[in-house]
């Protein structure tokens, strides 16, 4: 008991100090922050681990997948905390960092080469799920329900890994359209490294484009288990527009637009994620207009400052809730990646209106570029600290961070301190278990605060304490930024 208080007052000791030290010192260290966001992705590789790999509690692991289907699936990323290869969500990773090393690799200093190699842990998966069969799109490897049935190491994963695919007779749009964007915008991330892969990566992204645009579809309407993780629930028309705007970014062959103005892609959005891309899409495409005054883009800058004011906190149109403590708030399961995609969003669209001198208004309120950079700096400052819980949702970072992440391989022993087999069911006593994970998966950002900035750092709180790759990859972006313009803080 005795020991128990005392752990207790350094906890609140510590606790203090990490809120003070965060308050007074201004800026969190950027550069710091940024070197780890990219490398929490090595704590998500499947597949066999290369010399280099600095997260070295983790192992080879799905070294057989593909099998069920005779072909090689192996590599790529678990999306989350389980040991699932869902294609939807780790196409949308790779499309965002190749989009963070586009825009702000040139601030990413010595952190470039890393984040070229987390993109390309990517888009090798992404090739080989494109053209192992022709007139085939693998989308996933592994049962989500068998996988969630088991708190398992990815190293002892023993149940079948089965592998699941869209075609013409079983198409989807959606998930072909997202593979694209992730082939074409790493093929522009890569091409100054590697010729003729960047060269396979987009000729694969045009086949994909191609089958996306010819055989619609929804694909959850082909690959049951893609649902209720990753159903596409805001359709594909997003997927197309995004695509499609990936595709032209990377050849500029006018078939792309024109797909682009045959899709009745109206709908308006105020969120951008895995599933839904229609803000990300106007973003990207507002960069014709505003960067290269093309003025028959106006329509998407129009669409994009919609989006922004349906964010903006002083936005007369706003449709977008706040934490008292300031934090966008979409929905309450995984609400930081919605922070992070937006805040990406806002950085980029700053940085587009900055090199035009441009200004827009929301109804009669005056947005400049500083309007959006203050807004995206102080969501990621919340998240490395700066809130009412004086808590660095960034594992690893500061102090005073999430210690219970649910994550199997963070929360199982790892194979170098335990070498033998945890069964699957074997493995939920250290689910269960009250203790922090073993396993530090550095830079890991989990699901965060709930709308009144409260958290509670418990494993089995999926919602709030799982981290995702899609949380992390537009956050790399908007922190090359800060790291460039505030240093390490
Ligand atoms: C543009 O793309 C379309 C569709 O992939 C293709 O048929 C056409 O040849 C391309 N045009 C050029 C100039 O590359």
């Amino acid at each position: 008991m005795a020991t128990n208080k005392l752990l207790f007052s350094v906890f609140l000791l510590l606790h203090l100090a990490s809120f003070h030290s965060v308050s007074s010192k201004g800026n969190p260290n950027y550069a710091d922050a940024l070197a780890k966001s990219i490398l929490f992705f090595q704590g998500q590789r499947s597949g066999k681990l290369p010399p280099d790999q600095k997260i070295k509690w983790r192992s080879n692991s799905g070294l057989s997948d593909g099998s069920a289907a005779n072909v090689d699936l192996t590599g790529g990323y678990y999306d989350a905390g389980d040991n699932v290869k869902f294609g939807l969500p780790m196409a949308f990773t790779t499309t965002m960092l190749a989009w963070s090393i586009l825009e702000f690799g040139g601030k990413m200093s010595g952190q470039l080469s890393e984040a070229r190699a987390a993109v390309k842990w990517g888009s090798d998966y992404l090739l080989k799920a494109a053209t192992q069969t022709p007139g085939k799109l693998y989308v996933g490897v592994g049962d989500p329900n068998s996988d969630h049935s088991c708190w398992e190491r990815p190293e002892d994963m023993d149940m079948p890994r089965p592998v699941f695919s869209v075609s013409p007779s079983n198409p989807g749009s959606d998930v072909a359209a997202e593979t694209a964007a992730a082939l074409a915008a790493s093929a522009l991330v890569l091409q100054s490294q590697d010729r003729t892969y960047a060269q396979r990566l987009l000729l694969a992204a045009k086949d994909l484009m191609g089958f996306a645009m010819q055989y619609r579809g929804a694909y959850s309407d082909s690959v049951r288990v893609a649902c209720p993780s990753y159903c596409s629930y805001s359709g594909y028309k997003d997927e197309l527009l995004w695509g499609n705007a990936w595709l032209y970014r990377a050849t500029k062959n006018i078939t792309y637009l024109n797909f682009i103005n045959s899709l009745g892609a109206n709908d308006m959005a105020d969120i951008f994620s895995w599933d839904n891309k229609f803000a990300g899409a106007r973003v990207l495409l507002s960069r014709k207009t505003l960067v290269d005054k093309d003025k028959s883009f106006e329509p998407f800058r129009f669409q994009a400052e919609d989006f922004l004011c349906r964010i903006l906190p002083n936005s007369p149109s706003k449709t977008t809730q706040y934490t008292p403590g300031g934090l966008i708030f979409k929905l309450s399961s995984a609400n930081l990646q919605y922070v992070t995609s937006i805040s990406f969003l806002l950085t980029t669209y700053a940085k587009y209106m900055t090199s035009s001198g441009h200004t827009f208004s929301c109804q009669n309120v005056l947005i400049t570029p500083n309007t959006l950079r203050t807004l995206a700096k102080k969501q990621i400052d919340y998240i490395l600290g700066q809130n009412p819980q004086g808590i660095s949702y960034m594992v690893g970072f500061g102090t005073f961070y999430p210690q219970r992440v649910h994550h199997r391989a963070s929360s199982l022993p790892s194979i170098a301190n335990h070498p033998s087999h945890i069964g699957c069911q074997e493995g939920f006593q250290y689910f269960f278990s009250g203790n922090p994970n073993p396993n530090l998966l550095t830079g890991a950002v989990v699901g965060g605060p709930d709308q009144n900035d409260a958290f509670s750092d418990t494993r089995t709180d999926y919602t709030h304490l799982e981290p995702a790759t899609y949380i992390n990859a537009p956050l790399v972006g908007s922190l090359a930024y800060l790291a460039g313009r505030y240093g390490s803080g």
